[in-house]
């Protein structure tokens, strides 16, 4: 079970400019944004255990309920971009625009060769999957095209928060996790922060940018994937015919949103989209981003750059 995306990892796009391995790997901050590119993946998930980060059956299934959602949701946050493509008129947006794309397009393959793991633990893929696209349908049959965009923009910010809270706030995925995972997690995370502004610019300057249109959005994209990942992972435990199920949920959700919680930790981060002043880029990069970056530029290997990174970051802990 592998996935390597086979198209030229340079071609003719904009070189990415990342902050030199040293500066990166040592400064404190990092606030520039980051250049998008497209970069060659290639995964391999043939020997990942069900409970692939260190045993801990809520997380694991936690991003695997949300992983299982991507391909389809990328699909709809490209539509939903692509469809004012006519209507932007900055030629760097609308380069940004092909690129977001791209990258969007190369994450969803690699979580559908995730998803053909999850089929093979015995979870209902074809069904979730099914009921996803039947939602898509409805919402791009029943919403205007810019409430479409406003919900890819809320959701770019989640996933981007989340991508955050991985590298510098909150490491979900720990240092018992299959290495292959962790590749796949930060690569997906590192693309997802130089992307993270594409969707809001061109909601904000070319669809009119209403600000209560995006808190709209928000909310409904909030509560659609709280429930939507519930649901799953319900699943996903009675698949795996969990012992002290109850048990494992309450500490789970202790660990998500309780007092210092991963979820609660990254709560500012999440309440800033309400600002009406807000923009994705307030939060610059973090220094492991750019540190991933950096590594990637010295052999355009995802998963030689996320170990590197996380043995820095456990030396620094
Ligand atoms: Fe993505
Ligand atoms: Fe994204």
């Amino acid at each position: 079970m592998a996935y390597e995306d086979k198209s030229p990892a340079h071609g003719n796009l904009p070189q990415c400019g990342a902050p030199s391995q040293s500066r990166a790997m040592n400064s404190s901050a990092n606030t520039e944004k980051a250049p998008l590119r497209h970069r060659r993946a290639k995964f391999d998930f043939a020997e990942v255990p069900t409970y692939w980060n260190g045993g801990d059956a809520f997380i694991t299934r936690f991003l695997d309920a949300l992983s299982i959602n991507f391909p389809e949701g990328e699909r709809f946050f490209i539509e939903s971009v692509l469809a004012f493509e006519s209507q932007v008129t900055d030629p760097k947006l609308r380069e940004e625009m092909r690129l977001f794309a791209r990258q969007e397009g190369q994450h969803g393959a690699a979580h559908s060769l995730y998803n053909k793991l999850l089929a093979s633990q015995g979870v209902n893929v074809e069904r979730i999957l099914k009921v996803l696209v039947g939602h898509k349908r409805a919402t791009q049959r029943d919403l205007s095209p810019k409430l479409q965009l406003a919900l890819t923009a809320a959701a770019e910010h989640l996933t981007a928060t989340l991508a955050e809270g991985f590298l510098s706030v909150a490491p979900f995925i720990g240092d018992a996790a299959h290495p292959e995972m962790r590749a796949l997690y930060l690569w997906h995370s590192v693309e997802e922060v130089e992307h993270k502004a594409v969707a809001f610019d061109v909601y904000q300057r070319f669809a009119g940018g209403d600000y209560w249109l995006r808190v709209r959005a928000m909310l409904m994209i909030t509560a659609y994937l709280h429930l939507r990942v519930a649901a799953i992972m319900r699943h996903m435990f009675e698949v795996d015919g969990l012992k002290d199920r109850r048990a494992v949920v309450r500490r789970g959700l202790w660990r998500m949103y309780g007092p210092r919680g991963y979820l609660t930790r990254m709560l500012p981060s999440y309440l800033a989209w309400f600002k009406p002043s807000f923009h994705p880029w307030d939060t610059g990069m973090p220094r492991e981003v750019a540190a991933w970056i950096a590594e990637y530029e010295q052999h355009q290997d995802p998963r030689r750059a996320t170990e590197a990174v996380h043995a820095q970051r456990l030396r620094a802990a």
